[in-house]
């Protein structure tokens, strides 16, 4: 195979360029908007919908046991118009699992859709043999002829392959947090997640039950993603083969694909009513390749509307008030907002300031009713302390640098890791367990770049210190054009094969992903 880097090199260099036909929506998100076809439907008119909360089958010595079936299935997401998924359980976003930290769970998934799935549990601390190896395919339970034929040159002799059903073991030896699954089969993530293939999974904890968050049904978990519509309300998604067996996307499409409806929780533009209170709202970032930069409209009267009190990894030490919010995309930011603050009546809209059009907004509440709180964001939160870079090896140096650009990858334009594309057997990285590592990540274009099996904090970017939402600890890392950053990781006690991805699921797809083993 042969690796060059034309168009990277170039991009770099000019700042924002643009080296693909078509145009990227340069500044805030690396993509091509695939347009609807259809008209939209008008914005906050349908409710906003929580998606119900996944009940354990039994619990015996191996923990709590959860079914997932996957299938394919119809859902109203346009108004009046029925829009075929591939839904956990026939749904979008799947069913909320509720684990609590400590106690193993384990869930059997089914896989009635017509392709191989692999499902990852986003931000667990899973051993490797569960955490959703791109190649550890869950085959049809009803036959899809011979997949690993169509994984040309990518033939994995260690793969771990079922038919019909597996069970995925997650111990949960971690702290509360919101956590999330999705689909993660080799070169198709993309199209999957687009169809539907994503749900919540939150952790609980005792130092998080002492903290008077806002609970209940003034928890909201909000997943956020761009969609485009066909003229018949089907999900549109640029593949070059529908059928999901052979791997890409139309020329231009794989600096990312970007939708012009957004939906949370699969609801266009949606609305909510709410009292005029606290609310944790749990936002998740779930699309493709869009990123977000969250603003309320009206801002309540003083500002700081967003008091962030978590992040990928969990709750934060302390709280951080935001006026606005960004998310690159798989990244978490739970905030609590005081709709206290607001008249009984009023309507707070959410929009977003990274888009245009239909992009620009996202859903609304209406604040109908005033009512008793007696929640509060306290000074200090049981968040894990930070770790310093004097902790690692190398006291600070970097023990690595991964650089995130552009390729050409066999003559087609694609995406890499220090210029070696996706492989089951190419290693980036090899790890001791529990190891405490400095690393710079740098990039061309806009990378949120994921571990697994790690969680990190953000010590610098470029010449200054983190930036306004590196808070935490994070499993995600909003990295930007021409940018470098530099974080401190702390890996799993689990030995095994991870991998490590730009988690733009095009840029994913298109082999931005190494391997990090840690023994
Ligand atoms: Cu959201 Cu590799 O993961
Ligand atoms: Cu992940
Ligand atoms: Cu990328």
């Amino acid at each position: 195979m042969k690796r060059r880097t034309l168009l990277g090199a170039l991009a770099a260099a000019a700042g924002v360029a643009v080296p693909f036909a078509g145009g990227w929506r340069g500044s805030t998100s690396t993509g091509l908007l695939l347009p609807s076809r259809r008209p939209l439907p008008p914005p906050f008119a349908v409710p906003l919908p929580i998606p119900p909360v996944l009940r354990p089958v039994r619990t015996d010595a191996d923990g709590e046991h959860y079914e997932v079936v996957q299938r394919v299935a119809r859902a109203e997401i346009l108004p009046g118009v029925a829009t075929e998924i591939w839904g956990y359980n026939g749904s979008f976003p799947g069913p909320t699992i509720v684990s609590r930290s400590g106690r193993p769970i384990v869930v059997r998934h089914r896989n009635e859709l017509p392709v191989p799935t692999v499902a990852h549990l986003h931000g667990g601390r899973t051993p490797a043999a569960s955490d959703g190896y791109p190649t550890d395919l869950l085959l049809p339970a009803g036959g899809g002829g011979d997949h690993a034929a169509h994984m040309p040159g990518m033939f994995d002799e260690h793969a771990v392959i079922r038919t019909g059903e597996r069970e995925y073991r997650y111990p949960m030896r971690q702290p509360a947090g919101t956590l999330w699954y999705h689909d993660h089969r080799m070169d198709f993530t993309g199209p999957s997640v687009w169809r539907g293939l994503a749900g919540f999974h939150l952790v609980t904890d005792a130092a998080e039950d002492e903290v008077p968050l806002p609970r209940g049904g003034r928890d909201l978990p909000l997943m956020l993603v761009d969609r485009s519509f066909g003229p018949d309300g089907e999900l549109l998604y640029p593949s070059l083969d529908p059928a999901l067996v052979r791997p890409g996307v139309r020329d231009g499409f794989g600096a990312g694909v970007l939708g012009d409806v957004i939906l949370v929780n699969g609801a266009p533009w949606p609305v909510a009513e709410v009292d005029g209170a606290r609310y944790r709202l749990r936002l998740l970032n779930a699309s493709n390749a869009c990123r977000y930069r969250l603003v309320l409209d009206p801002p309540p009267p003083g500002g700081g509307g967003f008091v962030q009190v978590g992040a990928d990894g969990g709750l934060l030490e302390r709280p951080v008030r935001h006026d606005a919010v960004e998310l690159a995309p798989a990244q978490r930011f739970d905030v609590v907002v005081d709709f206290g603050r607001y008249r009984t009546g009023q309507e707070v809209t959410v929009l977003n300031a990274f888009g245009a059009g239909g992009t620009a907004r996202v859903m609304r509440f209406r604040v109908v009713r005033a009512a008793a709180d007696d929640t509060a964001v306290p000074a200090t939160l049981p968040g894990e302390p930070g770790l310093t870079a004097g902790l690692a090896a190398g006291r600070g140096v970097p023990a690595r640098t991964m650089r995130f650009r552009h390729d050409v990858i066999g003559g087609r334009p694609g995406w890499t890791v220090n210029g070696v594309p996706f492989a089951p057997d190419a290693v980036h990285a090899r790890v001791g367990r529990g190891a405490v590592e400095v690393w710079r990540l740098t990039s061309d274009f806009h990378h949120p770049v994921h571990l697994h099996g790690a969680t990190f904090r953000v010590l610098a970017r470029s010449n200054s210190g983190p930036g306004a939402y590196d808070a935490g600890w994070r499993d995600t890392l909003d990295l930007r054009p021409a940018e470098q950053a530099t974080i401190v990781a702390r890996f799993g006690e689990e030995p095994g094969r991870y991998v490590m991805h730009c988690h733009n699921l095009e840029h994913e797809d298109m082999a931005m992903m190494g391997n990090v083993v840690v023994t």
